[in-house]
């Protein structure tokens, strides 16, 4: 009789880095999520269809029929000479000043985070992420065998006095630390903004203890107030790398992002690039190089902001509307991202099933932590539902948790657990 057995017959054959490769034990939630009558709010998928889609198919088949030779051809590791004059203006609204030489194109800035972990990061290396943090990080750090110390954030972005103290920590426990991974700007997934009073004390710190930063920055330009923040990477060149991505700003589906760092690093990445990809994919850089070169990519991005705005607000909206007492979330300024606490005693990822079956979906807060932490918390998102869904979805979910406020009072409360190990790899569900 034919044998159906669930273990991995290759378990042994894996090495040791394998281990940190699990899928997240919600995943298979999000098949569910993804039907019809579910309002998912887990997604992170950026709203595409907002594109002037027939002119960008246009501009795509141009650029073939009149540079097939090069479109359809390898190119050099770092990535595209023209393309990264470009990205330098695009940072440029951000405050950096960079040559075009120190730029390194990657596929996405997923990639980009790979490589800089590739050159940095040895088994049981420490790495400074804030709390909660971007589970795709997350996932390349455990794939690299990182030890993930985290760093407790607020409505203010990371904390500098708990960052200091976990360096003093670590210090005294002779820990070297590789660096510190944050997205100061409209946080993956917790929607808040380091303000420029602690992007200064972030740096100063970080000059103190000689810490490397990665500045990831997708969200930048999703400013829903006033100009762009200024980036880290403006006031110091040679302590921060910067990774940036045009996911958020163009299509996620081009897979085009980048580096941007000092020289030597630089040189360093372009060869890890070459042994993991040779280079990055000339269809998808030129089609970004034309985009940026022919299309009103500025005004464009004015438009994604307006549409992330009226969802973003229509999420606060319901929010204040529907939630019982004793839920907070954040309220962001930008970006895809509200970062919703619940009572005392409930349990974010016990409820999903739940959730679920009253068709609203989320992403609970423990896929954000390495260390299992973050039961009372879930990511919901506004980048993809229209509004109306947004403000169904939110309705349910606040009967839901008035449910489980009700079941507390009756049974008493969750007994808080860390989830077993094991950092969870990000599915296009969970970006
Ligand atoms: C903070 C952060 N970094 C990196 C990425 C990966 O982006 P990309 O599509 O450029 O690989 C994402 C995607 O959602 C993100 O939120």
């Amino acid at each position: 009789m034919e044998q159906h057995t669930r273990t991995d017959a290759y378990t042994d054959r894996y090495a040791a880095r394998a281990a940190g490769m699990v899928a997240s034990e919600i995943r298979a939630l999000f098949a569910v999520a993804a039907r019809p009558e579910v309002v998912s709010l887990a997604g992170g998928m950026p709203y595409v269809s907002a594109l002037p889609l027939d002119e960008v198919g246009r501009m795509v088949g141009d650029l073939v029929a009149r540079n097939g030779a090069e479109v359809l051809q390898y190119a050099s590791a770092q990535g595209d000479p023209v393309l990264r004059e470009r990205i330098c203006e695009v940072m440029a609204l951000e405050g950096v000043q960079a040559s075009a030489d120190d730029v390194v194109v990657t596929v996405g800035a997923q990639q980009a985070l790979d490589l800089v972990t590739r050159i940095f990061v040895d088994p049981g290396d420490v790495v400074l992420a804030e709390a909660p943090s971007y589970v795709g990080a997350l996932g390349t750090f455990a794939s690299y065998q990182a030890d993930v110390v985290h760093v407790p954030l607020d409505e203010g972005g990371l904390i500098p006095a708990a960052l200091r103290e976990t360096l003093e920590r670590l210090r005294r426990e002779g820990r070297t630390v590789k660096f510190l991974y944050t997205v100061p700007t409209f946080q993956n997934p917790a929607g808040v903004t380091l303000t420029t009073a602690r992007r200064a004390q972030i740096l100063e710190i970080a000059a103190e203890y000689d810490v490397l930063i990665i500045e990831d920055n997708p969200y930048g330009l999703l400013g829903f107030d006033g100009d762009p923040m200024r980036a880290l990477r403006a006031d110091d060149a040679e302590r921060v790398v910067y990774l940036g991505s045009f996911s958020k700003t163009i299509a996620s589906g081009l897979r085009v992002g980048w580096v941007l760092a000092p020289h030597a690093v630089r040189a360093k990445l372009v060869l890890a690039a070459e042994s993991a990809i040779l280079c990055p994919s000339s269809f998808s850089q030129l089609a970004v190089r034309e985009y940026l070169t022919t299309q009103p990519w500025r005004e464009q991005i004015k438009d994604f902001r307006e549409l992330y705005r009226e969802r973003r607000d229509a999420m606060l909206e319901s929010l204040d509307a529907f939630m019982p007492e004793g839920c907070t979330w954040t309220r962001p300024a930008g970006g895809f991202f509200v970062w919703l606490t619940l009572p005392e005693g409930l349990d974010a990822k016990a409820m999903a099933p739940r959730a679920l079956a009253e068709r609203v979906a989320y992403v609970p807060g423990t896929g954000f932590y390495a260390d299992g932490d973050g039961r009372r918390h879930m990511r919901i998102s506004y980048c993809y539902p229209e509004p109306h869904r947004i403000r169904e979805g939110v309705r349910r979910l606040a009967g839901v948790v008035e449910q489980e406020i009700r079941l507390r009072d009756t049974f008493g409360g969750v007994e808080h657990q860390r989830s077993p190990g094991g950092v969870h790899t990000p599915g296009p569900d969970t970006v």
